[in-house]
C-alpha cells in the first residue's frame, strides 16, 4: 500500500539521531570517518587504524596503534564450541547465516556480556573488551565457515599478519602478496560505516532497547544479508557470470531494464545522487588489479554495464558494484562477498552501537496507521 505523504516510504530522508561516526554528503559525493575523507583512510591508513578512528574518534599513534594491533589480534581464535555449534549448519546454511548464529552462539561464551545488559558504570570499559573479541572473531567465523562449506578445515589465525593480511590467510590457506593485502585491506576501510544505513540502524534500534552487544551484531547481520543492501555484491558477480561474454553486457541490462520493477544490482543508492565515492576508488583498484593480472574480462563488462544503466537510467555505481570485481579479481568466491562486507561492517556496528549506549534512549518511532477505522467484532458464525 501506498504510504500517505506524511510518511515518507522507506523513511526517505528522515533524521533518526545523531552520530558522531560517519557523514555523507548525498549531493556531492563525499564520504568522511570523524572527519577524515575516506578515500584518504582507504589509500593511505589502514584498516586497523580505521577501526581504532571509528571507536575512539580520533586516529591512533604509533604506539596505540601497535597496542591495538596486538589487542584485536590476540582475541582472532574461535573456541572450539563454536565451531561445533556451526558444523551441523554448513550444508543447509549460507556463510552469512552461519556467520549470524556463530555470533549469537559467541555470547554464550562470553564472561562480560551479563554485566553489560544494564547501564551500570563501567559498561563502557566491558563494551570496549567486547567489542575487539567480535571484531575480530567475525573474521575468524566468515573464513573458517567459508572453509567448512568446501569440506576444508578453518585455519588458526595468525598474529604476525595484518587483519586484511590474516582474513586471506586464513580464507586460502597461504598469505597473499603485499598488493593483494593493500588492496584487500583498502577495501575493508571503504565499507567500514556509513551514516544510518539499514543494518546499522537495525543495530541502533537493538542496542537502544538496553539489548547486549551480540543481540545488536545479530540483528544487523541478518539486515546486512538482503538484496537491497550488503547481499548486492554476490549478486553483481552473478550477474557478470551471467552474461559471460563482454559484448554480451548492453543486451542484458537492456533486458533486466525492461523488466517490470527490473533492478541492476550495484546501482542506484537512497542518499547518493551522484557517485558513490567508495565506488571510485574501488573502480580504480578493479583496474589496477586486472591490469597487473591480464584478466581484464569483469572489469571490461563492468564498464560496460555502467555506461549502459547511466544512460538508460541516470544512475551510478555504489559499493558493491566494483567491489565485486575486484573480489572476483582476488579469487575469491562470491558467495563469501557478502559475509566479507560483515568482516569490514561489524567496525562500523560496533562503534554505532558504544556511541548509542554511550547516551541512550529507546529508539520507537510511530506509525501512519492506514488500515479500517473501528468495527464491530463479529462473532465467527456470521463471518
Ligand atoms: N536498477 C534499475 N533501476 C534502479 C536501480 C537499479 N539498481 N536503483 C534505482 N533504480 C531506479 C528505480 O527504478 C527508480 O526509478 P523509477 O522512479 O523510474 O522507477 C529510481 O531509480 C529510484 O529507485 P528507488 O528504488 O526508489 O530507490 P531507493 O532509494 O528506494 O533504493 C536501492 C535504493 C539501493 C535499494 C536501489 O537503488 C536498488 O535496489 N539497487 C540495487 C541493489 C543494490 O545495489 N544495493 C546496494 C545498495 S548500496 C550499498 C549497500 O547498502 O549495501
Amino acid at each position: 500500500m501506498t504510504p500517505p505523504a506524511s510518511s515518507p516510504g522507506g523513511l526517505e530522508g528522515v533524521v533518526a539521531g545523531a552520530s558522531a561516526k560517519s557523514r555523507v554528503f548525498g549531493q556531492d559525493g563525499r564520504l568522511f570517518y570523524c572527519g577524515y575523507p575516506v578515500e584518504a583512510l582507504a589509500e593511505e591508513g589502514t584498516f586497523e587504524e580505521c577501526i581504532y578512528l571509528l571507536w575512539n574518534g580520533e586516529l591512533p599513534n604509533e604506539e596505540q596503534l601497535a597496542a591495538f594491533n596486538e589487542e584485536l589480534s590476540a582475541r582472532a581464535e574461535v573456541s572450539k564450541p563454536i565451531w561445533d555449534v556451526l558444523r551441523p549448519l554448513v550444508e543447509g546454511q549460507s556463510i552469512m547465516g552461519l556467520l549470524r548464529t556463530g555470533v549469537s552462539a559467541m555470547s554464550a561464551f562470553d564472561p562480560d556480556v551479563e554485566a553489560t545488559r544494564d547501564a551500570a558504570s563501567g559498561r563502557a570499559e566491558l563494551e570496549r573488551s567486547i567489542a575487539l573479541r567480535v571484531q575480530a572473531r567475525v573474521a575468524t567465523i566468515v573464513a573458517g565457515a567459508a572453509r567448512l562449506k568446501q569440506g576444508d578445515e578453518p585455519i588458526a589465525p595468525r598474529s604476525d599478519l595484518s587483519f586484511a593480511g590474516n582474513f586471506l590467510f586464513m580464507l586460502n590457506g597461504e598469505e597473499p602478496s603485499p598488493e593483494e593485502e593493500r588492496i584487500f585491506d583498502a577495501a575493508l576501510t571503504l565499507h567500514a560505516d556509513h551514516g544510518f544505513n539499514a543494518s546499522t540502524f537495525s543495530a541502533r534500534v537493538t542496542a537502544a532497547t538496553e539489548a547486549d552487544m551480540y543481540a545488536a551484531v545479530t540483528s544487523a547481520i541478518g539486515t546486512l544479508g538482503g538484496r537491497l543492501h550488503g547481499g548486492a555484491n554476490m549478486r553483481v558477480m552473478r550477474m557478470l557470470q551471467e552474461i559471460g561474454e563482454v559484448d554480451q553486457a548492453e543486451a542484458y541490462v537492456d533486458k533486466i531494464l525492461s523488466q517490470p520493477k527490473g533492478r541492476v544490482m550495484g546501482f542506484g543508492h537512497r542518499v547518493y545522487k551522484v557517485e558513490d565515492p567508495r565506488a571510485t576508488v574501488l573502480r580504480r583498484m578493479a583496474k589496477d588489479l586486472t591490469d597487473a593480472t591480464g584478466h581484464t574480462k569483469w572489469f571490461e563488462m563492468s564498464q560496460r554495464i555502467e555506461a549502459r544503466v547511466r544512460e538508460n537510467k541516470g544512475i551510478f555505481p555504489n559499493v558493491d558494484f566494483y567491489s565485486a570485481s575486484v573480489y572476483g579479481s582476488l579469487n575469491i568466491d562470491p558467495n563469501i562477498f557478502t559475509p566479507i562486507f560483515a568482516v569490514s561492517r561489524v567496525s562500523g556496528w560496533l562503534a554505532h552501537i558504544m556511541e548509542q549506549h554511550a547516551d541512550n534512549r529507546l529508539i520507537r518511532p510511530r506509525a501512519d496507521y492506514i488500515g479500517h477505522d473501528e468495527r464491530a467484532y463479529p462473532a465467527l458464525a456470521d463471518r
